[in-house]
């Protein structure tokens, strides 16, 4: 299969639709899977059109079933050890990227499937997906921030119990413990994050990037200076052009007070 159909990137309404494109594999990463993503995440980043992206995969089964395990089959040359430690970080251009990005989460998210799922800003899943990270049993790690981004998503001791025993967990469970936010039926899966990629697509997407930064920083900043980032941003935010639209047409909506109907007499 070539390079760039193992992921497809589609754009439709503001929306980038990337597609994990192996599902007689369960979408198991390859290298050229991981090389098609960052190409993806980069049109993604410098397309102005695009306001949002979605990750999802193909095919009824899976999400994804996590790195291509026939690449592990042979100990790697020398040349390739170097080259993997080079390509080590290859989900940081989507995690670079200041649009929001949803997991659109299906059948098998396990493994590298998980990271990536951890990487996006907000996890919905259908009833069927199962999570589970089985690289111990393979006598290896997480390589991409699976064990850095679980427990801060579900706490240690649930992110433990993944890790040491590879066991899967249910989407309930998953809903329960945090680690994504919406569950929905199977057949409604697509309509439903669809819906959810429209409703951030019309919001400001400066204001949406500012939320995700003050967001990841709070996971690393003592709370004063992450009190001060969000005043900065805020301040940063408060006469962009696209926040005194918003705020007058909410003033304009029916039913509620505030706003005198003629935007050029308001004053934000
Ligand atoms: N890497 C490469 N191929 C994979 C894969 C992976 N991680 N996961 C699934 N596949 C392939 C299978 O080899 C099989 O291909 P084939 O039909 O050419 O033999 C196909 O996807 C379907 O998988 P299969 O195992 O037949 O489906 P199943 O329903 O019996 O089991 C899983 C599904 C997900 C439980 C099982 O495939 C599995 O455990 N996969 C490995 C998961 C894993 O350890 N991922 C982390 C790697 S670090």
């Amino acid at each position: 299969m070539a390079e760039e159909e193992v992921v497809l990137f589609a754009v439709s309404g503001g929306i980038a639709w990337v597609t994990l494109n192996r599902p007689a594999k369960l979408n198991a990463v390859n290298a050229a899977m991981r090389a098609a993503l960052g190409r993806a995440a980069r049109m993604a980043a410098e397309d102005a059109q695009v306001r949002v992206v979605v990750l999802r995969g193909a095919g009824p089964r899976a999400f994804c079933a996590g790195a291509d395990i026939h690449e592990f089959d042979e100990v790697p040359s020398a040349a390739e050890a170097r080259q993997s430690r080079m390509t080590a970080r290859w989900l940081q251009p989507l995690e670079e990227l200041r649009k929001p990005v949803l997991a659109s989460i299906h059948g098998y998210c396990l493994g590298g499937g998980l990271e990536m799922a951890l990487a996006c800003d907000i996890r919905i899943c259908a009833e069927d997906a199962s999570f589970g990270f089985p690289e111990t049993g393979l006598g290896m790690l997480t390589g991409v921030g699976g064990s850095q981004r679980l427990p801060r998503a579900v706490g240690t001791a649930l992110a433990m119990d993944m890790m040491l025993t590879g066991d899967r967990i249910s989407a309930g469970r998953a809903l329960t413990a945090g680690l994504v936010t919406r569950i929905v039926p199977p057949a409604a899966l697509a309509a439903e994050t669809e819906a959810l990629a429209r409703q951030l697509a019309a919001r400001s997407p400066l204001a949406l990037a500012f939320a995700k930064e003050a967001i990841h920083a709070a996971q690393d900043l003592p709370l004063q200076d992450g009190l001060r980032l969000e005043t900065d941003l805020l301040s940063l935010l408060l006469n962009t052009p696209e926040r005194i639209t918003a705020v007058r047409a909410f003033g304009q909506m029916p039913g509620l007070e505030g706003g005198s109907g003629n935007p050029e007499a308001d004053h934000s």
